[in-house]
């Protein structure tokens, strides 16, 4: 089964980088692996050091500027080491101090013979930061509109359209104020 979250990796100057990924696990989430396409910043920096951090998040809006690719600066990432110290203070790594779970994780198997590279993983970190907020279809719909976003080359106009209206009455039944933002600024990339 996948599990949809953001993943923090490392670019080469030592800044974080942000992306949403879907990780395939088993439901215990003991077994991990990560499908990064190869032409992503993420593969890049995954291949480079072998660590990632995933993360279970409850923030339509946050999602949404991940995969818009706004979030290069974002205030709320932390180093691994100053987060849990005494366990990770030569760990390279960022964690988003506003999600739900982290799960830190090291790669021991690379396969790149597709395109879309398959990577197992070992946990070496697993916390909760705090309680998962809640279910909302609003922000179930910002994430199905954030996959549309992040496969608008490979769609026909004609479906996104489609989609893009069928999510927009579910967002405006149901939506906080955070999934009406995230909704705005969907709504415009996709609408492009
Ligand atoms: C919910 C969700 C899950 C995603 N899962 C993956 C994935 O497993 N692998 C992948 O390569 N891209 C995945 N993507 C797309 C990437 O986040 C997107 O292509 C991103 O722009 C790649 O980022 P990067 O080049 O900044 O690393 C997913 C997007 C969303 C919204």
């Amino acid at each position: 089964m996948v599990i949809e979250g953001i993943i923090t990796t490392e670019n080469p100057d030592g800044s974080p980088h942000l992306a949403p990924i879907g990780p395939h696990v088993d439901e215990a989430l003991t077994r991990w692996e990560l499908k990064p396409f190869q032409t992503s910043t993420t593969f890049s920096n995954l291949r480079r050091t072998n660590r990632g951090v995933f993360h279970v998040v409850d923030d339509a809006l946050l999602m949404a500027n991940a995969v818009l690719g706004r979030c290069r600066h974002a205030k709320e990432l932390l180093p691994l080491s100053d987060s849990f110290r005494a366990s990770f203070e030569n760990e390279h790594g960022w964690v988003l101090v506003d999600a739900c779970r982290v799960f830190g994780l090291e790669i021991l198997r690379w396969d790149v013979s597709q395109p879309r590279a398959n990577a197992e993983c070992r946990l070496t970190l697993n916390r909760e930061l705090r309680a998962f907020w809640g279910w909302n279809r609003a922000a179930h719909s910002v994430l199905e509109l954030c996959i549309l976003a992040s496969r608008l080359h490979l769609l026909p106009h004609d479906e996104v359209q489609r989609e893009r209206e069928r999510h927009q009455i579910i967002i405006e039944k149901t939506a906080g104020q955070r999934e009406r933002a995230a909704w705005e600024l969907l709504n415009r990339h996709l609408s492009q």
